[in-house]
């Protein structure tokens, strides 16, 4: 495996897929480097996987480029040895075992066989191999597709969804295997929509709404600058909320009594409450601004980042 330093390993550049009237991917433009996780977020719809299928060469964009350390993917002689894939679709046959399914994909691939009972055991599989696919549960399945997808111990890793139907400890899994791919030199491209999930392993975050980039940033910057918000439930919000009108502080009464306030920790919005009155209080905590709340504040205003 080697992963050139000085030019990124996948790059995206203006690229744009029309399916008849829709534009599935818009402009889209952004790079994945050696070495790092970039979450790949966006709403059901967003364009994600249909730019991971024109990154592999199974779509082909209506306008711009993709390319593969430097090369489109199709001009690789060996792409699985350079690319591992998860993308949705048609997994294994049913009625195949687990083994003989990465048996197959690997001898079509001219990848020695002996390395299929290394990713059986890397994904977790090895005490299943001798089970038919078909028997397999979600997760088993995903397990599988990861499978196959390092079988070529490929320099980068394009893997949508790859959490989708794991169970909290194999997210947990996932995620630290995702880490570790990435410590090893490899470029990870993951997309998810649950972000908590990616906010905690992604070095880089590439956000898209309706086709479009709307942030491609560093995880630490889209983080940094977030003000801390309390929340808090008391007897009065009213009062609460046209006290904090007089402060030049932000504050909004959302459902029923909750009260969230912008720029204050719980124990000043705690002492806002009793200093106006409005005890008392049923309910106070003091959040940062978090990964989810820049993805809503994205989407919601079509763009700002980058
Ligand atoms: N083969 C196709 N023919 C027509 N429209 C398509 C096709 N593939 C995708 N689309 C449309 O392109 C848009 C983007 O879809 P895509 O599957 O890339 O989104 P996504 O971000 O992967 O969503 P999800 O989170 O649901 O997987 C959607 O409007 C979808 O309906
Ligand atoms: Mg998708």
């Amino acid at each position: 495996m080697s992963a050139g330093q000085a030019q990124p390993a996948l790059v995206c550049r203006s690229l744009t897929k029309r399916f008849g009237d829709t534009v599935a991917v818009d402009d889209l433009s952004f790079d994945v480097r050696a070495g790092t996780v970039t979450a790949f977020v966006g709403a059901n719809g967003a364009g994600k996987t249909t730019t991971m299928r024109m990154l592999v060469g199974l779509v082909a964009p209506t306008s711009g480029h993709a390319s593969v350390l430097g090369r489109p993917y199709r001009a690789l002689a060996r792409p699985r040895d350079i690319v591992g894939a998860m993308l949705e679709g048609p997994g294994a046959h049913p009625a195949h075992r687990a083994r003989t399914h990465l048996t197959i994909t690997a001898t079509a691939a001219g990848i020695p066989t002996a390395r299929v009972a290394e990713v059986l055991e890397l994904v977790g599989l090895a005490d299943h191999a001798h089970r038919r696919v078909g028997t397999f549960s979600t997760g088993m399945r995903q397990r599988l597709a990861l499978a196959a997808a390092l079988l070529g111990d490929p320099a980068v890793l394009i893997l949508d969804e790859p959490s989708n139907g794991l169970d909290p400890p194999g997210i947990a899994w996932m995620r630290n295997l995702l880490r570790s791919l990435a410590g090893e030199g490899r470029a990870v491209l993951v997309s998810s929509h649950l972000l908590p999930e990616l906010a905690e392993v992604a070095d880089r975050v590439v956000i898209m709404d309706r086709g479009r980039l709307v942030a491609d940033a560093p995880l630490d910057e889209l983080l940094a600058g977030r003000s801390r918000v309390a929340e808090l439930r008391c007897a009065d919000p009213a009062a609460v909320v046209e006290a904090i009108s007089h402060t030049g502080l932000a504050a909004a009464q959302l459902e029923g009594d909750l009260v969230v306030i912008e720029g204050l920790s719980a124990q000043e919005a705690g002492e806002l409450v009793s200093s106006v009155g409005a005890g008392p209080v049923h309910h106070l905590v003091e959040r940062r601004g978090t990964f989810e709340d820049i993805y809503f504040d994205l989407a919601a205003t079509g763009g700002g980042g980058a």
